[in-house]
């Protein structure tokens, strides 16, 4: 009996690890369209990619399937959410920089940290000046870099205002996380133009209802990789932050005004399991209502 239940696990153990094997390498890509009032009339089909989580995964050789699905969207723009790597000593962080200079060829990059480029920031006796390096790289590239700070992102006639918040690490504990309070972010950030559409790169989507009041119309986040395993009109399983069927998993969610896009993002780390819960490419149409 003992022999058959460890044969049935290893099996059950080994489909789950070629299943998600082969998961991480199946990219999806999602379309979302955004309709707003606020937005100019020259945005109206402004198109925006949005990429997170990438933690230098590799989708075919020097990552040729997302720049090809990067390039079928025709984007305007592509925003980075954070966590393109893997803060660990022994990390390297070519594949993201290989991915960004790439793209910076083609298109304008605007780019937040996630909590593994802040991880490296804020621990400069354990990594160095690993952070500074990348971002340095990142700025060779002619890559927008953000942090805690806002910019105008124009068409030519008109603009948009972006901003990135870096969350404090308190943010991401995985117990007991403590939330910004708007003040908070207000401080990090300052208060956003009401007179233009405000898109907020936040990485960590747990704290949507304080974007919400901070004042944004369109937030992008990532960090929670889709729950890692996704169930059947469940969602999501559980979150990095150890939340389970965390309320926010994947996909589109509104409080008044704010809609907030959440990425299943493109790669994973330390866990490498990703079950029916493909790699995403966020394809977001902004529309002029
Ligand atoms: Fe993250």
């Amino acid at each position: 009996m003992l022999f058959i239940i460890i044969t049935g696990v290893l099996i059950l153990t080994a489909a789950i690890c070629l299943v998600s094997i082969n998961e991480n390498q199946n990219l999806a890509l999602e379309e979302y369209k955004i309709v707003s009032a606020k937005l100019p009339e020259d945005f109206d089909g402004y198109k925006i990619v949005f990429l997170t989580d990438l933690h230098c995964n590799e989708f075919d050789y020097q990552n040729k399937a997302l720049i090809d699905m990067i390039d079928g969207c025709s984007p305007d723009a592509v925003f980075v959410g954070g966590d393109m790597l893997v803060s660990r000593t022994d990390s390297s962080y070519d594949v993201a920089l290989d991915l960004m200079r790439e793209l910076s060829l083609r298109y304008r990059i605007y780019y937040a940290d996630g909590n593994h480029e802040l991880r490296l920031k804020r621990n400069e006796e354990v990594y160095g000046v690993a952070y500074k390096e990348y971002v340095h790289q990142l700025k060779e590239f002619g890559v927008i870099h953000l942090s805690n700070e806002s910019v105008m992102v124009d068409s030519g006639i008109s603009a948009i205002c972006l901003t990135a918040y870096d969350m404090e690490e308190k943010q991401y504990r995985k117990f007991h996380p403590a939330p910004p309070s708007v003040e908070d972010m207000a401080d990090a950030v300052g208060e956003p133009d009401p007179d233009f559409f405000q898109v907020l790169l936040a990485h960590n989507p747990n704290y949507f209802r304080q974007y919400s009041k901070w004042g944004c119309d369109l937030v992008l986040s990532g960090h929670f990789h889709g729950g890692m395993v996704r169930l059947p009109k469940i969602g999501g399983v559980i979150s990095p932050q150890f939340q389970l069927f965390p309320k926010y998993d994947s996909g589109e969610y509104q409080i008044g005004r704010s809609i907030m896009i959440l990425s299943r993002g493109l790669g994973n780390h330390s866990i490498k399991i990703r079950l029916f819960n493909r790699p995403e490419v966020s394809c977001i149409t902004l529309k002029k209502k």
